[in-house]
């Protein structure tokens, strides 16, 4: 599986988006070890807080289906420009996936990919709580 490949798939995800609130739409595709993929979209809740968003979504996915080896994270959303992970994504791909390869796609259909490591430099980790 090709990462442009990955990424377009990222943007079909995005139409399943439910942001009600936002309408900021994003979509995600976690490919796995064996090359499977997940997808995920953010999903909105009035009590704002409780939103999660379409990484997190394809990684719960992911782990609820026994799947725990993955290569990389593709991501799309409604900003023309590339859509990084946000901070509690970075932290949950870091914990439950490692340092992947991060797929970002913008309007122009460009990629951008960075490893996870690059976007979370000196995280907190099970490490710590040994
Ligand atoms: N969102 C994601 O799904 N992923 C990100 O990495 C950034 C933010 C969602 C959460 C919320 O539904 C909307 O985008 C606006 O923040």
């Amino acid at each position: 599986m090709d990462f442009k490949t990955l990424a377009e798939i990222a943007v079909e995800a995005k139409r399943k988006a439910y942001p009600p609130y936002s309408n900021f739409h994003v979509g995600a595709a976690l490919l796995t070890a064996d090359d499977k993929i997940i997808l995920g979209c953010n999903i909105e809740i009035s009590s704002y807080s409780l939103t999660i968003c379409a990484e997190r979504t394809a990684i719960f996915k992911a782990y609820s289906d026994g799947d725990r080896k993955f290569k990389a994270i593709a991501i799309a959303s409604d900003d023309p420009d590339f859509c990084p992970p946000c901070g509690a994504c970075r932290q949950v791909i870091h914990d439950l996936c490692g340092d992947i390869d991060v797929v970002m796609i913008n309007i122009r259909n460009e990629l951008k990919i960075v490893k996870l490591s690059e976007l979370l430099p000196f995280p907190f980790g099970d490490e710590h709580l040994k």
